[in-house]
C-alpha cells in the first residue's frame, strides 16, 4: 500500500491530537484514504519534556530542516504558531516541494496572500482548514459547498476561549480570571491569552474568511476588533433584563458592494441561534444569496476537534496526491474588483449604552438631549436605584443610529460632570428592531 510521509512542526496541544489520530486510528483513515498516512518525523522546542503516550519519542528533534529535507516527508503539517519561524518554516517547505496544512490563523492572515502565492509557484498544495472554527469545517463550506453563493452575511463566534468565559459568567457568575485560567488549562487559549480575550483571534479568522468569501485582503489589525475585557457582571445581569446574551462576534456584512467586518462584544436576542452556542462552541451562521441561512456548529478549540480539521486536511491532500493533481489549482481566486471594507464610522445598528452618573434631577435629560442633538433616539431605559459610591448606572437601549454621531454623542456625555465612568457601549443584532 502506498505511504503518504508526515512531519510535523509543533507537538503541543494540536500536534499531540494530530498524532494521536494517526497512531490510534491509523486503520480507519488509512481505509478512507487507500493509503498510509506515516508520521515519520516531529520537531519540538524541548525534547526532554513530558509528552503524552501517543508520541514516539525517536520521531523527535529540534531541527526543522531534518523534516523539510526529508525526501521521505511529502507533507509537513505547521503547529508552531506565530509569525516567526512558522512563517520561513512554511515558506522552505513549500519550496522544498513538500505540500503544507497549517492551523495558524496569525500567521495566514498577515502573511496569506504570500503564501498562497508560494504554494502556486511550487505547484503545492496548502490546507488550512483547521485555522478558522477548530472541528468545523466552515472554510471547506465556503471554498466547495457555499460556492455559489454571494454571502449577504457572516456572524461568527470564533474564539472557543472568549465564548467560554462569557458563557461561565453569564451562567455562573464566576469571575472572568478564573474562567480564563480554566480555559488555559483545557488547551482553548493561545499561547498569548489576550489574543483571545482582546479580540484579536477573532479578527485574524475574520481575516481569513474575508479572503475566502469575498476575495479581499484585510489585514486584522485594520478591522475594527474590540474584546471582552471590559464586559462587567453588570453588562451580563442588563442585557438579561433586556432579553439578550452578550456574545463575542465576528461579522461581515455585504452592503451594496462595501463590507462591513467587525468584531465586537455584541448583545444577541435569547431567542438568536448564535446565542445559545455555549462554551468552548463556535457557530458561523452563513446567509448566502442562493442558498439562504446556514450554520456551522461545533468545538472550537482544543485538541481532538482540531486535530479532525488538520488530519481532515491530510486526506484531501492524501487523496490529490494519490490522483496527481495536488496543488493543481490556486489556493484562492481572487476577483478582479474585491469589495471594500467600510470605516466603522459608517456602521448603522442599534446600541445598548451605559452610563454611570450621580443620581440627581435632571442628569438624564442632559444625557437625552446630547443623544437627541446627534440624532440618537431612545428606545427603552432601565434606571434602578443601584446606589453604589460611583453612582447609579442608567442604561438605554437606541433606535438605529450611526456609529459616528454615537462616537461624538458620548465624547460630549462623558465629559459632564455627572457622569462620572466612561461610558460602555454594546452593538445589538437584533432583526425585530429593524
Ligand atoms: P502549543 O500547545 O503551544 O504547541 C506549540 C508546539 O510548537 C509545541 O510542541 C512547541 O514545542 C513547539 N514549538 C514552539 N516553538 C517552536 C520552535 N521555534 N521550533 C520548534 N518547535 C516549536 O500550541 P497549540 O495550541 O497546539 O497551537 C498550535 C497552532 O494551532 C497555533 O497556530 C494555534 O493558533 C493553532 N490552533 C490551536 C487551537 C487550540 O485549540 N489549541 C485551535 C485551532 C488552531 P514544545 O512542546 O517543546 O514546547
Ligand atoms: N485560542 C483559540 C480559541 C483556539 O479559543 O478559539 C482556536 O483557534
Amino acid at each position: 500500500m502506498r505511504s503518504i510521509g508526515i512531519g510535523l512542526l509543533g507537538c503541543g496541544t494540536v500536534g499531540t491530537g494530530v498524532v494521536r489520530l494517526l497512531t490510534e486510528q491509523g486503520a480507519r483513515l488509512r481505509g478512507r484514504l487507500g493509503a498510509e498516512l506515516t508520521l515519520r518525523r516531529i520537531v519540538v522546542r524541548d525534547p526532554a519534556k513530558a509528552r503524552d503516550r501517543a508520541v514516539d519519542r525517536q520521531l523527535l528533534s529540534t531541527d526543522p530542516a531534518a523534516v523539510i529535507q526529508d525526501p521521505a516527508v511529502e507533507i509537513v503539517v505547521e503547529l508552531i504558531g506565530g509569525v516567526e519561524p512558522a512563517l520561513q518554516y512554511v515558506l522552505q517547505a513549500l519550496g522544498a516541494g513538500k505540500h503544507v496544512v497549517t492551523a495558524n490563523k496569525a500567521l495566514l492572515s498577515s502573511h496569506g496572500r504570500e503564501l498562497f502565492a508560494a504554494a502556486e509557484r511550487a505547484g503545492r498544495a496548502l490546507g488550512f482548514e483547521a485555522s478558522v472554527g477548530g472541528g468545523i469545517p466552515v472554510l471547506r463550506g465556503l471554498r466547495q459547498g457555499l460556492a455559489a453563493n454571494r454571502f449577504r452575511e457572516i456572524l461568527a463566534i470564533i474564539n472557543g476561549t472568549a465564548n467560554f468565559i462569557l458563557t461561565r459568567m453569564t451562567d455562573e457568575g464566576r469571575p472572568f480570571d478564573e474562567v480564563l485560567a480554566e480555559a488555559q488549562r483545557l488547551g482553548y487559549a493561545e499561547a498569548d491569552p489576550s489574543l483571545d480575550v482582546d479580540g484579536i483571534d477573532a479578527a485574524q479568522k475574520l481575516a481569513i474568511l474575508l479572503l475566502l468569501g469575498y476575495g479581499v485582503e484585510a489585514r486584522p489589525k485594520d478591522l475594527h476588533t474590540e474584546g471582552i475585557r471590559q464586559i462587567t457582571p453588570l453588562d451580563i445581569q442588563f442585557a438579561r433584563e433586556f432579553g439578550y446574551r452578550i456574545k463575542l462576534l465576528a461579522i461581515a456584512k455585504d452592503r451594496d458592494g462595501e463590507l462591513e467586518a467587525r468584531v465586537h462584544p455584541t448583545m444577541l436576542p435569547e431567542g438568536h441561534l448564535l446565542a445559545r452556542v455555549d462554551d468552548v462552541f463556535n457557530a458561523i451562521a452563513v446567509d448566502g444569496d442562493a442558498v439562504g441561512p446556514t450554520l456551522f456548529y461545533g468545538r472550537g478549540a482544543g485538541m481532538m476537534p482540531t486535530a479532525s480539521a488538520v488530519v481532515s486536511d491530510l486526506l484531501e491532500i492524501g487523496r490529490e496526491v494519490l490522483a496527481g493533481t495536488a496543488g493543481r489549482s490556486p489556493v484562492v481566486a481572487w476577483p478582479a474588483a474585491p469589495p471594500p471594507v467600510q470605516s466603522v464610522e459608517e456602521l448603522m445598528t442599534h446600541y445598548y449604552l451605559r452610563f454611570q452618573a450621580v443620581d440627581r434631577p435632571g442628569v438624564f435629560a442632559q444625557i437625552a438631549g446630547i443623544l437627541g442633538r446627534h440624532e440618537i433616539s431612545i428606545s427603552s431605559v432601565i434606571q434602578k436605584g443601584r446606589r453604589s459610591e460611583g453612582g447609579v448606572p442608567v442604561v438605554l437601549l437606541t433606535h438605529w443610529a450611526r456609529e459616528r454621531n454615537i462616537r461624538q454623542a458620548l465624547k460630549a456625555i462623558d465629559a459632564l460632570p455627572a457622569v462620572l465612568d466612561r461610558t460602555m457601549v454594546l452593538r445589538i443584532e437584533d432583526e425585530a428592531l429593524e
